[in-house]
């Protein structure tokens, strides 16, 4: 019987505990990306083939591109030649608040016409954005974060729970078509999570507040696009209007449980230890 899952995505930070979590129930997994141990290049189309082989059902963390749902529509195809059955795909929550654009729902769209069976995932922000997601784990990491808001809730979620609704979803018949909007049990402002933060590793993390050019500017000083601060400040603008103050069901639909809280993830993270200064 096939049972391989091939976790795209296999490195990051909902692909790698994934894989980890479908280890544990001793399913055969491929964690696949540039740099996983199965060679995965959504730009280099030559490298899917050997990567779907014998695999019953598949992690999709899309290309993120312009191109992501072309990709997606044409790996799909093949997918569907090499007698894969299922598609998990990791959308996003923030769809929703951007509904209006007909595009954010292309990769979800490309992963509903495959011919293959389905389920998505819209989770909310990671927590695990504070410490492995160097837009805001770099601030934290400095004692120092900049940011354009610190207002407005958003119910962060543990990605341990959006990767335990994935291994349910990619191992179990009863979640096809279905999509799963997920997120954490407790609405969060940044500054709740930083003070959070603080307090458990006591260390002093200063908030500072940037305009939207002025966060634009620090990013382009940290070498990001431009574009990745005009980005950032869309996805930051949704959450200080209040768009995403609400909860969402799926983890309790899926799991039979509660998510878990902030201050779990915050108590399970190593932390790293500040270098002292040297001046
Ligand atoms: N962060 C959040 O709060 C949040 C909230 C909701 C939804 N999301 C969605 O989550 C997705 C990102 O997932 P994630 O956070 O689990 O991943 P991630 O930590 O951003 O890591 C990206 C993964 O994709 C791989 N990758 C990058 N470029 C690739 C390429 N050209 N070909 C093959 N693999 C490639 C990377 O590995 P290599 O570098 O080794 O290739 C890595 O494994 C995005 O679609 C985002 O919209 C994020």
């Amino acid at each position: 019987m096939r049972d391989t899952v091939l976790v795209l995505g296999g490195t990051g930070k909902t692909g790698r505990r994934v894989a980890r979590q479908l280890a544990e129930r001793r399913r055969p997994v491929k964690a696949a990306s540039r740099s996983g141990e199965q060679f995965f290049d959504w730009q280099d189309s030559e490298t899917w083939a050997d990567a779907v082989e014998g695999v019953e059902s598949v992690y999709v963390v899309d290309e993120q591109g312009p191109h992501a749902a072309e990709l997606l529509a044409d790996f799909a195809k093949l997918a569907t030649r090499k007698e894969v059955r299922r598609f998990v795909l990791l959308s996003a929550r923030a769809v929703e608040q951007w509904s209006h654009d007909e595009s954010m729902f292309a990769t979800e769209r490309a992963v509903q016409e495959s011919g293959v069976g389905w389920t998505i995932l819209r989770p909310s922000w990671f927590a695990q954005n504070f410490s492995e997601e160097p837009l805001l784990s770099d601030g934290i990491n400095a004692g120092e974060l900049v940011l354009p808001l610190w207002t407005g809730s958003e119910p962060f979620i543990n990605a341990e729970d959006i990767a335990a609704v994935a291994v349910a979803a990619l191992t179990e018949d009863s979640h096809e078509g279905e999509i799963y909007r997920l997120s954490g049990p407790r609405l969060m402002t940044f500054g709740d999570c930083v003070k959070e933060i603080s307090e458990a590793t006591g260390r002093e993390i200063r908030q500072v507040k940037a305009s939207h050019e002025e966060y634009v500017e620090h990013l382009v000083q940290l070498g990001y696009p431009r574009e990745i601060g005009d980005y950032v400040n869309g996805l930051f603008d949704t959450i200080r209007i209040g768009q995403t103050a609400y909860l969402s069901d799926g983890v309790q639909r899926v799991l039979g449980r509660e998510p878990r809280d902030f201050s779990q993830y915050v108590a399970e993270t190593l932390w790293p230890t500040p270098v002292p200064d040297q001046g």
